[in-house]
């Protein structure tokens, strides 16, 4: 075995555990965020469907609730569930141990240069997660929506979208998650390794048109019901 291999195989060995340790956590982070930014990439190319009208928007829910007999998307909700949870538990572990390991000098330089985006992924995060929450009871289960019929996602879409300050949350909710996903995209490909002179203008710039491009479709939703154009 060659000796670097060696002396990786001993450090690894030496390591209390993988997740113990702050590298552990951060790929747990972002390999978690690749399934994130896949389904929220995906979810938000399903979605453009509502502009096609009610039968496609429904055909394609339908779809999604009955895939591989009903079980799909119980394998796909497990999968979220758990990319979800390990997300959050790695950024909130990792978080509270940069604060005790960081003396304030040193803080605040670090604020300083990071980007805005960087600097708010916490806060950003939370406002995430209270989305998704209510995002859920909203179009999913309807405990928090004015108008639910199950099995209608169109009706459900576009009644749902109607209460101004619903619309205005979820706006909200989608730049939080453009900002969240452009830093985002861009520390995961730095601690997967992708970090090059030669790539990282290309890093920067897929980060950057994936958040926009997702944050901003999203946002088109809402504005749309809004503004009458899906009614
Ligand atoms: C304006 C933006 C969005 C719209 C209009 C939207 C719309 C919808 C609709 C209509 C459903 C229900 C589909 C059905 O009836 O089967 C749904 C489900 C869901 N959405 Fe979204 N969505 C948006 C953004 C997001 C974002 C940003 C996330 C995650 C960060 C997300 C996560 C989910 C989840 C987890 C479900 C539940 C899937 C399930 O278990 O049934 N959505 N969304």
């Amino acid at each position: 075995m060659p000796a670097v291999e060696i002396s990786l195989a001993r450090s690894v060995q030496a390591s209390p555990s993988f997740l113990a340790s702050s590298v552990g956590r951060k790929v747990v982070m972002a390999v978690s965020g690749i399934i994130l930014f896949g389904f929220v990439t995906v979810h938000m190319i399903g979605n453009l469907q509502v502009y096609m009208g009610a039968v496609p928007l429904n055909h394609y829910a339908d779809f999604l609730q009955h895939m591989v007999h009903g079980a799909g998307i119980w394998v796909f909700r497990a999968v979220m569930l758990t990319a979800a949870g390990l997300h959050a538990w790695a950024a909130i572990t990792l978080y509270f141990e940069n604060l005790k390991a960081r003396p304030m000098g040193y803080r605040a330089q670090q604020l300083e240069a990071a980007s805005w985006a960087s600097r708010t992924m916490p806060w950003t995060g939370l406002v995430l997660l209270a989305f998704i929450i209510f995002h859920i009871l909203h179009f999913t289960t309807g405990t928090v929506h004015p108008d639910f019929v199950k099995g209608n996602a169109y009706h459900n879409f576009v009644t749902g979208l109607q209460v101004p300050l619903v619309a205005v949350f979820y706006i909200v909710a989608q730049l939080c998650l453009g900002f969240h996903m452009w830093h985002g995209v861009w520390s995961l490909t730095q601690t997967l390794g992708w970090s090059h002179p030669r790539y990282n203008l290309l890093r920067r710039r897929f980060a950057m048109v994936m958040a926009v491009l997702v944050a901003g479709v999203n946002i088109s939703y809402p504005v749309a019901v809004l503004t009458g154009l899906i009614h």
